[in-house]
């Protein structure tokens, strides 16, 4: 049950490591030599998700007291699994280890969850069989399971018709075992946070405009990694910051990666008041403590090259459409639809039961702002972005809100409850 913040929200808050940056530092320390110690690190369900896979292919990963040590054993030192891996709930974790599997020299199933069951992974399996890999779906609906026989891979030069950090990373990485080099053309910049952390491990990447490239067969070398804070996390409290009338909120430690932090670029437009303090570069990416004080907020226009830079952020964005002045519109973003649920769906769904006056498009959303928001239940289907968009939204409304399946958001924020009650 969750109720309207009677006080303004005040407070500093440490936010917790980039989900994504925590699952690429376990895959590549796997596969470099020696020990890659990552700090900050993710504890939510989706990385250890990706440790325990890993696990069970030999690698030797402790984890204590939010430190991660990684024994990785070189490029081709991974062990057939003698178990089914299953990502849980993690698209990064199958999509990006389903890369990993197909250049071995052993076979795998991977699965998740009923949600990764559902998910497209066509998309990885199409441009990998290209590459010569044996990847199959075992139903053959183009869902996990995954069977997977390792192969000879050659590399391609792949233009995905979707701009997808997984896509793109799942090529790059089986690209790291393939005959000759391996590119990926996205119609925008994903986030590139593989193509900044495979550099710091010693791969040879090259980056040309929305074309990344890999050669073949590197030496990969342990590094420390300190993990940022995660922006698509910050963004909850950016958003409450932002709306709850006299609340001032500082947030440190966020990544700020441009192909990431499209959430400030939308919230300045909206004439939302973010400050960027003590900026700087943190294992070849931007981070920066974000001042968040109170605004008011007008609709904006939201399409094109950005969508990809706040993909994650859309349900939180949408709250704040919907307490803003004016209409918002939300295109390109029929990605929406293959997340950890239908987003366009179930955020339409829960903003009209609130009362927002919100209409669901083909590739998005138009949301009319201003109108009073009251008491609802909230369906989730389990989805941890639109449970901690909506426990934001409940700050909104005198009446109560009804979360369903509220602690889906261990998947990516264990601590969000706490962090959000520690501020009013
Ligand atoms: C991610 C990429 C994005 C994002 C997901 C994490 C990653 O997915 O939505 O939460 O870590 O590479 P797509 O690449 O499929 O758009």
């Amino acid at each position: 049950m969750f109720q309207k913040a009677t006080s303004p929200l005040r407070g500093e808050l440490t936010i917790p490591g980039d989900k994504s940056i925590s699952h690429r530092a376990v895959m590549f320390g796997s596969l470099a030599k020696g020990t890659t110690e990552i700090t900050n690190f993710l504890q939510g369900a989706d990385c250890l998700s990706t440790i325990s896979c890993f696990q069970k292919m030999g690698i030797e990963i402790e984890n204590t007291q939010g430190r991660i040590l990684v024994h990785g054993k070189g490029l081709h030192g991974l062990k057939a699994p003698s178990q089914i891996l299953d990502c849980g709930n993690s698209g990064t974790t199958t999509r990006l280890m389903s890369g990993i599997l197909c250049g071995q020299s052993f076979s795998s199933v991977l699965t998740g969850d009923e949600s990764i069951q559902k998910r497209p992974m066509k998309r990885v399996m199409d441009p990998l069989t290209t590459m010569g890999a044996n990847i199959k779906s075992r139903l053959g609906n183009g869902c996990a399971p995954l069977e997977i026989k390792g192969s000879r891979l050659s590399g391609i030069h792949y233009h995905s018709p979707i701009a997808s950090a997984q896509v793109k990373s799942a090529l790059l990485l089986a690209g790291l075992y393939a005959d000759s080099p391996t590119s990926v053309t996205e119609p925008y910049i994903s986030r590139n946070h593989s193509e900044i952390m495979l550099s710091s491990f010693g791969a040879k990447i090259r980056v040309k405009n929305t074309t990344a490239s890999v050669e073949p067969n590197p030496i990969l070398e342990a590094v420390n990694i300190e993990v940022p804070g995660d922006i698509s996390s910050a963004a909850y409290f950016i958003a409450a910051a932002l709306l709850v009338p006299g609340s001032e909120v500082l947030l440190k430690n966020v990544g700020i990666n441009p192909t990431r932090a499209g959430i400030l670029e939308v919230a300045l437009q909206m004439g939302g008041k973010i400050t960027l303090l003590n900026e700087r570069l943190q294992g070849g990416e931007k981070t920066a403590d974000l001042l968040i004080q109170s605004s008011d907020l007008q609709g904006v226009t939201i399409e094109g090259a950005i969508i990809p830079t706040l993909i994650d952020e859309i349900p939180i964005i949408a709250i704040m459409a919907a307490c803003a002045q004016g209409t918002t519109i939300i295109r390109d973003a029929a990605e929406l639809k293959v997340k950890e649920s239908d987003r366009i769906l179930l955020i339409t769904r829960n903003l009209k039961a609130m009362g927002a006056d919100i209409e669901a498009t083909e590739d998005g959303m138009i949301i009319r702002g201003g109108k009073s928001l009251h008491g609802a239940h909230i369906h989730t289907a389990k989805d941890h972005r639109i449970a901690m968009s909506f426990a934001i939204a409940s700050l909104l409304t005198d009446d109560e809100v009804t979360i369903l399946d509220p602690e889906c958001v261990n998947i990516s924020f264990p601590d969000f409850y706490e962090q959000l009650y520690s501020l009013y």
